[in-house]
């Protein structure tokens, strides 16, 4: 490990107000994606699309990262150029999701564990080897009636820091992500409750298993009302919650969040990171930016459509919104950002 690298790549994964590409879908993420759009679930279509969204040009203006899928990085673009290094030719930093998907917790119905810790070792290692700075992996924490029980909380942020751990020694920054789902009617209060003690129980035990928190970037949920909950809260007000529990819960030696969208709209993720910037800037000791999945390519998934004659104009949708939320990361984003005609 250098750990200097380490250090530097998370720096740079957060730095000049840019944030990170998710376009790291399993192959079933991605077929359903597809599959809502009527777009034909192949192999094929899964790398042109996503060769359209990493040949955007200027994309590198706002995104520092792009976090790929297993499948991608053993592509290659149509004129033969590997994968990783037309990310790299981008002049972005390329990542990868390393957890083997959410599954049943046994024993704790409607809770899940990210599988994926056997044989890690030797995953990082083939990573690190091909070209890839930096990882990610994804807990699911979900809020319902009694849960996220303690050991769903507890198996889930062991899992993290001990993968979190191995991509440190491996040479590769570490996204730590514990989403806590939106789906249900809780309220924020109650998102707040669970989202704080999430990440108490996650930097515990990052601490415990000695991760270099200079060397990681934490991947956030935002605190919000559940999708059904009555009372669906102001921009202010997520903005204020989430704040609020990063402050309590987040050490000040993490470079960076950078926050999921869990399927909030475009423009609603791109506000609500707005605001939190515009009015806690002053306050906060770490970059708060973005690494969204559907928040940055609805927009261009929608347009592109599985044709190769609309990448163009998807290719502008995607840039558009890579530059909002980077102005959002500046406190300059506005709604008349979206009525640009150039978008
Ligand atoms: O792990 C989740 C993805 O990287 C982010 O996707 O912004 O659509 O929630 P999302």
């Amino acid at each position: 490990m250098n750990p200097k690298e380490i250090l530097d790549t998370a720096k740079a994964l957060v730095s000049d107000s840019k944030g990170i590409l998710a376009m790291d879908e399993s192959n079933p993420t991605c077929n359903k994606r597809f599959a809502a759009l009527g777009i034909p679930r192949t192999a094929e279509l899964r790398l042109s699309y996503r060769e359209m969204l990493i040949t955007t040009p200027g994309l590198c203006e706002s995104i520092s990262g792009a976090i790929l899928y297993d499948e991608t990085i053993r592509q290659h673009l149509n004129d033969g150029t590997p994968f990783i290094k037309a990310v790299v030719d981008a002049g972005i930093i390329p990542g990868i999701k390393v957890d083997a998907g959410a599954k049943n917790l046994a024993g704790h119905p409607g809770e899940k564990i990210s599988e994926g810790l056997d044989g890690l070792n030797d995953r990082l290692a083939e990573y690190f080897k091909m070209g890839l700075r930096f990882a990610k992996w994804r807990a699911v924490i979900a809020i319902g009636s009694g849960i996220p029980s303690q050991a769903c909380i507890e198996a889930n942020a062991h899992a993290l820091a001990r993968y979190a751990a191995l991509c440190q020694e491996a040479g590769l920054v570490p996204i730590v992500e514990p989403e806590v789902l939106m789906e249900g009617d809780h309220t924020i209060e109650h998102c707040y409750e669970v989202t704080e003690e999430v990440l108490h129980t996650v930097f515990e035990q990052l601490y415990t298993q000695e991760v270099k928190l200079e060397g990681m970037i934490l991947k956030a949920s935002m605190v919000l009302p559940g999708l059904t909950c009555q009372k669906q809260n102001t921009v202010e007000e997520v903005a204020e919650a989430t704040v609020k529990c990063l402050l309590r819960t987040v050490p000040a030696a993490v470079p960076g969040i950078a926050f999921l969208s869990g399927g909030q709209s475009a423009e609603l993720a791109s506000e609500r990171l707005n605001s939190m910037n515009v009015r806690f800037k002053s306050q906060i000791p770490w970059a708060l930016s973005f690494s969204f999945g559907r928040a940055l390519q609805q927009p261009a998934i929608e347009i592109w459509s599985g044709n190769n004659l609309n990448s163009p104009v998807a290719q502008k949708a995607l840039y558009h919104r890579a530059n909002c939320n980077r102005a959002a990361r500046r406190g300059k984003y506005n709604n008349d950002m979206e009525k640009n005609d150039e978008k």
